[in-house]
Formats: structure tokens, sequence, C-alpha cells
């Protein structure tokens, strides 16, 4: 009896154990792809990663989202509607709008801006 059981529970714990290597890895950010996609979109043309140009720098704005409840949705948004940007001048434009053919491409921007460590906005 007990050695019938134990392929089963051998098989339900390596589903087990495929299961969660796969949802980390669904949810794990990559950096080089978010990265390579700001630099072909010029987003670096506006935004150091821990420098302010004429936008601010993303670590800030992970600063200013972090833990903040439907901050992903809001910055996807931001990226997708061309809502206006205040530039340190004062004067006020469209923003860019971020376009790529995947829209996981665009999510993981934003996981990535997200996930760099927080400098105060
Ligand atoms: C022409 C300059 C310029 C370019 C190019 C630009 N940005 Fe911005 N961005 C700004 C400015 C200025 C702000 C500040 C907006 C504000 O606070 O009103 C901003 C704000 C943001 C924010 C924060 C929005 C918020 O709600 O706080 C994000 C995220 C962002 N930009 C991402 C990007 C990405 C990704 C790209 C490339 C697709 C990009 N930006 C390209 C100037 C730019």
């Amino acid at each position: 009896m007990k050695l019938a059981k134990t392929p089963l529970i051998c098989a339900l714990a390596s589903t087990a154990l495929a299961m969660f290597i796969f949802i980390t890895e669904a949810n794990a950010v990559d950096a080089d792809a978010a990265k390579a996609l700001a630099k072909k979109s010029n987003c670096l043309r506006c935004h150091g990663i821990d420098k302010d140009k004429d936008g601010p720098a993303y670590a800030k704005i992970s600063g200013k989202y972090q833990g903040m409840a439907g901050a992903e949705e809001k910055l996807i948004k931001h990226l997708a509607s061309g809502e206006k940007a205040k530039f340190p001048d004062g004067h006020e434009e469209d923003h860019m709008i971020l376009k790529a053919d995947d829209p996981a491409d665009i999510k993981n921007l934003v996981d990535w801006i997200l996930s760099l460590p927080p400098q105060a906005p």
C-alpha cells in the first residue's frame, strides 16, 4: 500500500515544482529586454535610469509608485495614452506613446521601472 502511493506523491510533487518554476519565471522582469526597448524607443533621451533629464529618473518613478495599488496599470495607461507631461521648464506636451509588437513588452518595461531601487521623488 505504502509503496503504491509513492510514485503518485512523487508525480504530484514534481508537477507542483514545475508549476512553481513556471510561475516565477513568468513573473520575472527581463531587465535587458526592458532596457533595450527603452533605448530603441528613445525613452532614454528624456529619462536616465537614476538621473533626471527632461523627464524624471526611472528610479524616482519607482520611488513614487512603489507599493501603490494599481501602479502598474497606471503606468501602462500613461504609456499607451500619451497624456500631458510636465517638463522642468513648466511647459506641457503630450508624452510619447510607447509602441511595442507585444503588450507583454510594455508590461515588462513598466515592471522593470517599478523594480528599480527607489529614489525619493
Ligand atoms: C521628450 C521627452 C520624453 C520622452 C522621449 C519620454 N518621456 Fe517619459 N516623461 C517625460 C516627462 C517630462 C515626464 C514627467 C511627466 C509629469 O510629471 O507630468 C515623464 C514621465 C514619465 C513616466 C511617469 C509618469 C507618471 O505618472 O509619473 C513614465 C513611466 C515615463 N515617462 C516613461 C517613459 C517611457 C517608457 C518612454 C519611452 C517610450 C518615455 N517616458 C519617453 C518626458 C519624456
